[in-house]
C-alpha cells in the first residue's frame, strides 16, 4: 500500500511508472478478490457468476467513477431488461472514459443479451464539464473551480458551454474501453458533444430506451438529458440518476422534472450518490 504522498511521488517519476503500474494491477487484482468474496458471501451469484463480474470491473475500474455498488447496479438492470424481454437501447448521458458504459456491455452479452435488441448509446462533450448555475451549489463550485459558490464571478454562473479540467476524457480511449467489451460496434453509438446540442439531433434516431443512465452531475446537463430522453424511456425501463445523492443540481432538476409531470417513482438508493426508478406506464 502507497501512502498518498509517496503515491504523488512515484506517480511524478518517469522511471517509477512500470513500478507505480505493478502497484495498480496489483491493487486491482485485490479489490477483485474481495468483490468476489463479497458476491458470494452474499448470495448475489454463484461462484463462477462472482468471479466473472468481479473480471468484468477489473477491466473497467480504472476507467469508471462508480463504486462497486454502483456497478453491481448495472448488473442487475443489465439482467432485469433480458430477463423482462425489454426492448431498447441502454443510453448513457455523461461516459467520461466510458468504464461504466463498457462494464454494461460486458454484464450484458455475459447474461445472454442480444445487442440488435439493446443497443448501447453513450453521449459525452470528452472535453470536460461545462460550468455550473446557481442551482448547482456550492459544492459543485468547489468541484469544479476550488471556490466556494460566493466567490465565483456572475459570469462563471451562467452555465456556459465552455469546457473545464474537470472529467475531461478522450472521445477515442472511451471508443476503446467500450470496443474492448467486445460489443458489436454495428449496435454501438458513441456521440461526443454538449448533451444541449447533440441529444435534440440523436433522440429521433435512439428509439426506444429500456435503461436511461444520467451521469451529467450538473442541474442543466441532467435536465437536458431528462426533458430530451425520458419520453423515450418504455413502460417497465429504468432510470438511474447518478448524482442525485451527491450534486443539489442534478437532484433539483429530477425533482422538478418528475413533479412537473406529475410523477412520483420510487426513488431506490443504490449508494450514496445514486438512485434509480422504473418508469410506470401512464
Ligand atoms: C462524472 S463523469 C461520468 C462518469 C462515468 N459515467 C463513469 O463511468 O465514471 C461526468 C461526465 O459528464 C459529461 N458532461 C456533463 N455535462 C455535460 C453536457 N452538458 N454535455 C456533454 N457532456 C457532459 C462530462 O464531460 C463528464 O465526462
Amino acid at each position: 500500500m502507497f501512502p498518498a504522498g509517496l503515491r504523488t511521488l512515484v506517480k511524478s517519476h518517469a522511471a517509477l511508472q512500470p513500478l507505480y503500474a505493478r502497484y495498480r494491477v496489483a491493487k486491482a487484482q485485490r479489490a477483485a478478490q474481495r468483490l468476489t468474496r463479497f458476491l458470494i458471501d452474499a448470495r448475489f451469484c454463484p461462484p463462477e457468476q462472482a468471479q466473472a463480474i468481479a473480471r468484468d470491473w477489473q477491466s473497467v475500474s480504472e476507467h469508471t467513477q462508480l463504486s462497486q455498488a454502483g456497478i453491481l447496479n448495472l448488473e442487475t438492470m443489465a439482467r432485469y431488461a433480458i430477463d423482462s424481454g425489454i426492448k431498447g437501447a441502454f443510453v448513457e448521458c455523461g461516459t467520461w472514459r466510458g468504464g461504466a458504459l463498457s462494464f454494461w456491455a460486458r454484464a450484458f452479452l455475459r447474461n445472454g443479451g442480444k445487442p440488435q435488441i439493446n443497443p448501447l448509446f453513450g453521449f459525452d462533450s470528452f472535453e470536460g464539464m461545462p460550468g455550473v448555475t446557481a442551482e448547482d451549489g456550492t459544492w459543485a463550485s468547489e468541484m469544479l473551480h476550488g471556490r466556494p459558490m460566493d466567490a465565483l464571478p456572475p459570469e462563471e454562473l451562467t452555465g456556459s458551454l465552455k469546457p473545464h479540467a474537470m472529467n475531461a476524457a478522450e472521445e477515442k480511449t472511451c471508443r476503446a474501453i467500450v470496443a474492448a467489451s467486445g460489443f458489436p460496434p454495428a449496435h454501438t453509438q458513441i456521440v461526443k458533444g454538449w448533451f444541449q446540442d447533440s441529444l435534440p439531433q440523436w433522440k429521433e434516431k435512439i428509439g426506444p430506451i429500456a435503461v436511461l443512465r444520467l451521469d451529467g452531475d450538473w442541474y442543466e446537463s441532467t435536465r437536458t438529458c431528462l426533458e430530451n430522453l425520458f419520453d423515450l424511456v418504455v413502460p417497465g425501463g429504468v432510470v438511474i440518476i447518478d448524482d442525485y445523492g451527491y450534486f443539489v443540481g442534478c437532484q433539483k432538476a429530477v425533482n422538478e422534472f418528475l413533479a412537473a409531470r406529475g410523477l412520483q417513482p420510487e426513488l431506490v438508493t443504490v449508494d450514496v450518490c445514486v438512485r434509480y426508478f422504473i418508469k410506470r406506464a401512464a
